[in-house]
């Protein structure tokens, strides 16, 4: 049946494009979702804003010093957002980092965020410090004990760290994208390779994330012995994961599938 006699190289080669299309699809996905968590913090509508790496939730910090210090706490919090940050110009109830800055939320819609930098350090002790008056901030160097949560150096050398994983591993995933469009054996080899690479930085990118938020996570279980007393109170800070993080790792998980159709694309492929 020489009619057929194709059929077989055909066959092949539609599964090759099914292959190359599948892995081009996964580099996609996964290039949106990392523009997504860039863009997240650039972009000031209030959706986008949204994205962010590690929220802190301050909330019970007063109610937490005013039992501690059995005096009335006035004047610690804000609740004008649009207030400067970092001026002493009171606490805000939520802390949110993202990768190019940081936004302070006086209640879930409004707030105010931080200029924007080339990687965000997440230093939370020292930016929550920096917005109460300074009575407030000096009760506040003995009362949060010494945890990671404190260690700014730390959490601001690891977050800048991850955060330039985080870009090269978004370019890899773009460049992986681009090559594998041209379509023949090499440049599906190259695509496999930059995805192999930008799997890895994605990989150490938001393991580091992860790792600092879980350290500095530490505060939430604090109790403090109340003086003369056998109570103990909690500090009323929360540190959690915020969506960014979630987002980061969907974009490693689909970068790294897509390796598995770049290879065998650059093995089977007949273009
Ligand atoms: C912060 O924590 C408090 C108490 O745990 C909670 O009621 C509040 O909804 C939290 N705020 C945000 C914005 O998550
Ligand atoms: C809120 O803060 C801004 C900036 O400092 C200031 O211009 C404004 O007057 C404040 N609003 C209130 C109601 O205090
Ligand atoms: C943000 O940028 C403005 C203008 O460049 C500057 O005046 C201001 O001091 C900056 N704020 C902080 C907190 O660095
Ligand atoms: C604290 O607990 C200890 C033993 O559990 C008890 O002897 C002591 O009286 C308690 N102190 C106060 C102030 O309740």
């Amino acid at each position: 049946m020489p009619r057929f006699s194709k059929s077989p190289k055909v066959a092949i080669s539609m599964r090759g494009e099914i292959c190359v299309g599948f892995a081009s699809l996964l580099s996609f996905v996964s290039m949106l979702l990392l523009i997504f968590v860039h863009v997240g913090q650039i972009n000031t509508s209030t959706v986008p804003r949204n994205i962010a790496m590690v929220k802190v939730n301050m909330s019970g910090y007063g109610e937490a010093l005013e039992t501690f210090i059995l005096n009335p706490v006035f004047g610690l919090y804000t609740d004008n957002a649009s207030a400067p940050l970092q001026q002493q110009a009171g606490v805000r109830e939520l802390y949110e980092f993202g990768l190019y800055s940081y936004c302070a939320y006086v209640d879930d819609a409004h707030g105010t965020c931080s200029n924007h930098t080339t990687g965000q350090r997440y230093t939370p002790y020292d930016v929550i410090t920096a917005d109460m008056s300074s009575n407030y901030s000096i009760l506040t160097g003995p009362f949060i004990p010494e945890t990671t949560f404190r260690d700014s150096k730390y959490l601001g050398q690891s977050s800048r760290a991850a955060y330039w994983m985080l870009l090269l591993g978004t370019i890899c995933a773009a460049l992986a994208l681009i090559t594998g469009i041209a379509k023949n054996n090499w440049t599906f080899f190259v695509s496999a390779i930059f995805s192999i690479a930008g799997s890895l930085l994605l990989l150490i990118g938001a393991a580091i994330w992860t790792v600092i938020i879980k350290k500095s996570q530490s505060i939430n279980n604090i109790l403090l012995r109340l003086p003369n007393s056998n109570t103990t109170v909690g500090l009323g800070i929360t540190v959690s994961e915020g969506n960014g993080l979630f987002i980061a790792w969907a974009a490693f998980v689909c970068l790294f599938l897509s390796i598995i159709p770049y290879m065998l694309s650059c093995c089977t492929y007949r273009g």
